[in-house]
């Protein structure tokens, strides 16, 4: 694992965005898997000045992200679909058909998953997955306490979580109740991990998740038994870590 220090989240950002950049540069077929989440916007943003540049070239990319809430068109401004061409598919030159999220619209849940699965397997599988990490030291949608041996799979959204997020909806009833994510197994398959981390309210789960026990209660701790894991956070998320 590597650790590298940003000064703050324009830094991390910056870094982060280099990294995927010299992935892309050293193998323009490469497979991104990406995440949302407030944390990754600016290394997106990153990534779109690089290309509006000239220094970096989507053509021949495919990205295949972490998860998708189930129920929700892609049309919805709160879906993951959505983000992701607000925030970056819309501004480079990639080719939407080679864009991929699960299925959110897809309601057979066994189907959705499987169908990711082998779209993840016929593009040869994730070179770089970029991660960012919940407060509770959750990847994807993988929640404290689920079992580290999962592929794809369909998770209820704890009521704390449809709590937090019906301030994007219409109300509480509007928030999708599951969503599909890619499981511990699928992220720890990626030949490369990124994990970005911003912020003094991210200092304690760093701590913990890298400098803890590996245990399925921090699902993010999983990733120090992976020798290709670059962790860049900025000092405030690195403000426990001694
Ligand atoms: C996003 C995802 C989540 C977020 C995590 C951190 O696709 O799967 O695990 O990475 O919740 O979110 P932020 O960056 O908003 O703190």
């Amino acid at each position: 694992m590597r650790i590298i220090k940003a000064k703050d989240y324009e830094d991390m950002s910056k870094k982060a965005a280099n990294i995927i950049a010299s992935q892309v540069i050293m193998k323009p077929g490469a497979v991104l898997g990406l995440a949302t989440g407030s944390t990754p916007i600016g290394t997106y943003k990153q990534l779109i000045k690089k290309y509006n540049n000239g220094d970096l070239d989507f053509s021949q990319v495919t990205t295949v992200n972490l998860d998708e809430y189930k129920g929700l068109a892609k049309d919805h401004d709160q879906s993951y679909y959505y983000f992701m061409h607000q925030n970056l598919f819309d501004h480079i030159n990639i080719k939407p058909e080679r864009t991929f999220l699960p299925d959110g619209t897809q309601a057979d849940s066994d189907n959705a998953c499987a169908d990711y699965d082998r779209i993840i397997a016929e593009v040869g599988g994730v070179d770089l997955q970029l991660l960012g990490i919940g407060h509770n030291g959750h990847i994807g949608f993988n929640e404290p306490g689920s079992v580290f041996e999962k592929d794809t799979h369909c998770v209820d959204l704890t009521e704390k979580t449809i709590q937090a997020n019906k301030r994007f909806f219409a109300s509480a009833d509007d928030v999708p109740k599951q969503a599909y994510t890619m499981g511990i197994r699928t992220i720890m398959m990626a030949r490369k991990i990124l994990l970005v981390a911003s912020g003094e309210e991210k200092a304690e789960i760093i701590k913990e998740a890298f400098f803890g026990p590996v245990t399925p209660a921090v699902q993010a701790s999983i990733l120090q038994l992976r020798k290709h894991v670059i962790l860049v956070a900025d000092e405030a998320a690195l403000s426990q870590v001694k």
